[in-house]
């Protein structure tokens, strides 16, 4: 057996020697499975998915199609996290009741609020379809064919295979499709808010810790899923009644420790660890500067007057938070880039991977793919640059610009699809801007405009701005704009857009602020999205072939995960602590006790309630306490990504011991390229989540309902067991 591996590792090139991964439930069984057993697992992998058993994945459903939930106890209970509860949570919040400010614990059944349009969706069944789905793709004379080949066996598989009335077949790509996978699920309804604590405990440090460690966050929030009478999904109605789980996850109280086995369960949602070097190069020098750059310029405006003005405050929070948080991600990305030579390993692996293809006699089909993805994405960098530049200007960062940019697309729709569906387009958008607009402050978002258009000028390649962008004086055309458009207010834009579709074009077209957007908007649409379009088709082919030639390549038990496509995943490591920088090192729990280190009074982002402060003086803890302090969040090994927030992290014996929901800084590359060294998952503390309920709220009813579990006292018997034998 040793002879044999030896052998391989000689004579196999480690075409890519990758670190991490995030797992396919259903394909557990062997490498995975081994190893998570010998990092301490003591669950198989049939425990942790089993189409025929209740297992593990029953009790992890995709929430709300973003993020991650799971289920708690036998009635249903669903625990995610704060932010990703957080606009459920605003939507029931009122000035005299404030839920994202002082929490909401619902205190029976009958006041669990109900949220329309919400949905959580459970993983029933995963086939490999593989093989029906590229059926007959072999003769296609051309990718177009080859693709529409590809759609219609998608389509017959979904509709051939077996499902109940109540579930859904849908088919997802994976190895940038080398591999097709069909899932069956069950999505349900009627899921209602329970409770969520205050945001000075939900969002704990708010911007300035995110993406941070050491983090101090009580970042959860509970839900339950409501069923018919026969436990069957069902639209909201009051005589719905709380759904009989499959499987719960009991919640353990013995915490962890350094070294402990963890498991993350979730729906990671896009990573992109397969490019090649020069793809990365492009994101660290090219597009993440763009990006980052003018979010910082948006970012610096609005922050000036959110510190002066409460009511502004309170309107851009949601905002400042959505743009700060990438923005920050990105920075961090960048310097784990570099700081890891990411670059310099990826031209390491590819020449492995060509020097494995001269030596099996495969140049003939991979030959050429490296240097032609090396001319494919030189090709695309300057469009790649204008798409990006676009689209944080036009759609992410400037309010009018944004709204111009629908107006954009309202006009489009006219001369598409008639005037039948430009009045039921234009109703929709008049309903999101009267939405909107409430929180829109036109003096910020003229300083927002002001700086941005000129970030904008000055990085956009000139053949992709509309005339004399960059020699038009930014202070005067901003003024122009806001002083003249409808688009400043609500109530001028819907006066605007008043009368038959052709008038409100008419009066559209006359409107300084829309004029501006259109202009722009067709320069993009007529010089940068075509290239750009036809280029990315280029490089996902390119990037699929380079995905076969890795699978076919790489030995038999080399570590090559698909990236992340929103479908469900294992991911599992250790709880550890690492060294961000020379001399520092991080412990891998954090206490309360940090929490009121940072606190600072009144400041919106690390005030702490006085209940809790005295919870604290008082070390009232009751069951929850570790040798008499209160644990609040851990960091482990596990790799994750957006999506993963609000999945359960789960001990060896398949007990919930936290609840996943950020990373740390130094290793956010981990996207395009996991270091095991400083790559870490951010979790809270199970036992702070039942603290904060039972002890803070008072939410005891919501305690009785879980299954609190010693996992450590039984599993120490176990050992000793062994031993004996
Ligand atoms: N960074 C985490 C994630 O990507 C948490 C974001 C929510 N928290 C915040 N302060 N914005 O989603
Ligand atoms: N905070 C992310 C989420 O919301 C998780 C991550 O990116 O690590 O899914």
């Amino acid at each position: 057996m040793k002879l044999i591996r030896i052998f391989i590792f000689l004579f196999a090139f480690p075409v890519f020697a990758q670190e991490g991964g995030m797992w396919i439930p259903s394909l557990l069984e062997g490498m995975n499975e081994d190893e998570m057993q010998s990092l301490g697992m003591k669950m198989s992998a049939e425990d942790i998915y089993s189409v025929n058993q209740s297992s593990l994945k029953d009790a992890v459903p995709h929430f709300n199609g973003g993020c991650t939930s799971e289920v708690i106890s036998p009635k249903g209970l669903l625990l995610t996290n704060h932010h990703c509860g957080y606009s459920q949570i605003q939507s029931h919040s009122t000035v005299e009741n404030d839920y994202l400010k002082d929490g909401f614990w619902a205190k029976n059944l009958e006041a669990e609020l109900p949220n329309p349009g919400m949905t959580v969706t459970f993983i029933k069944e995963i086939t490999d379809v593989t093989e029906q789905v590229l059926k007959g793709t072999e003769n296609a004379s051309s990718e177009e064919e080859r693709q529409q080949i590809i759609e219609k066996n998608k389509q017959s598989v979904i509709d051939s295979s077996p499902k109940e009335a109540w579930q859904t077949n849908r088919i997802s790509t994976f190895y940038e499709g080398n591999q097709f996978m069909l899932f069956r699920v069950e999505t349900f309804k009627d899921i209602r808010l329970v409770g969520a604590p205050p945001s000075s405990i939900g969002k704990f440090g708010s911007d300035t810790d995110n993406w941070m460690w050491p983090r101090h966050t009580g970042d959860f929030s509970l839900f339950r899923i409501y069923a018919d009478k026969n436990n069957k999904p069902a639209e909201y109605s009051k005589d719905n009644v709380p759904y009989k789980p499959k499987h719960f996850l009991p919640v353990s109280l013995d915490g962890v420790e350094q070294n402990d086995f963890t498991l993350v369960f979730g729906f990671p949602g896009t990573t992109d660890e397969y490019l090649p070097a020069v793809a990365v190069e492009q994101i660290v020098n090219t597009i993440n500067p763009a990006r980052i750059g003018l979010r910082e310029v948006a970012l610096k405006e609005q922050d000036v007057f959110m510190r002066k003005d409460q009511q502004i405050k309170i309107q851009y929070a949601s905002k400042y938070a959505r743009i700060a948080n990438y923005y920050k991600k990105w920075i961090g990305e960048s310097q784990g880039l570099k700081k890891t030579d990411a670059v310099g390993i990826k031209k390491a692996q590819e020449k492995a991977f060509m020097n494995t293809v001269k030596a099996k006699g495969l140049s003939k089909e991979y030959g050429s793919l490296l240097s032609d993805l090396d001319k494919a994405y030189a090709e695309y960098e300057d469009y790649n640059l204008a798409y990006n530049l676009f689209s944080e200007a036009f759609i992410r960062n400037v309010e009018l610009l944004r709204n111009g940019f629908q107006l954009y697309q309202l006009e489009q729709v006219l001369q598409a699809r008639g005037e039948q569906s430009f009045n039921d387009r234009k109703a929709n958008l008049l309903e999101d801007f009267k939405a909107s607009y409430k929180d829109y402050n036109a003096q910020v978002d003229e300083k927002v405009f002001e700086k941005v258009i000129a970030f904008y000028a000055e990085n956009m390649p000139e053949q992709f701005m509309a005339n004399n962008l960059k020699s038009q004086n930014k202070l005067t055309l901003t003024n122009n704009i806001y002083n003249n458009s409808a688009l400043t207010s609500y109530a001028s834009i819907e006066k605007l857009l008043e009368g038959n579709a052709n008038d409100a074009v008419k009066a559209l077209n006359e409107d300084p602020g829309y004029s501006f957007v259109k202009e722009q908007a067709q320069k993009f649409y007529e010089s940068v999205l075509p290239t750009y379009r036809n280029k990315s088709l280029e490089i996902d082919a390119l990037q699929k072939k380079y995905m076969k030639g890795i699978l076919e390549l790489s030995p038999e038990d080399a570590r090559i995960f698909p990236n992340a496509n929103g479908t469900l995943r294992v991911t599992y490591g250790q709880v550890k602590g690492y060294q961000p920088r020379d001399a520092v090192e991080y412990q891998p729990v954090s206490y309360l006790d940090g929490v009121i280190e940072k606190y600072v009074p009144g400041d919106y982002e690390f005030d702490v309630p006085q209940k809790l402060i005295d919870l604290y003086n008082q070390k009232d803890y009751g069951q929850y306490a570790e040798n008499g302090k209160m644990p609040v969040n851990f960091i482990g090994t596990n790799h994750t990504t957006g999506g993963n927030s609000g999945s359960p992290v789960i001990d060896a014996n398949g007990n919930l011991i936290g609840l996943n929901f950020d990373r740390v800084w130094e290793g956010t590359m981990s996207d395009i390229y996991y270091d095991p060294s400083i790559s870490r998952n951010i979790m809270v503390d199970a036992r702070y989540i039942l603290f904060i309920i039972d002890k803070y709220a008072g939410a005891t009813h919501l305690i009785d309902e879980m299954k609190l579990v010693h996992p450590k006292q039984k599993g120490k018997n176990k050992r000793k067991d062994k031993k004996k034998k």
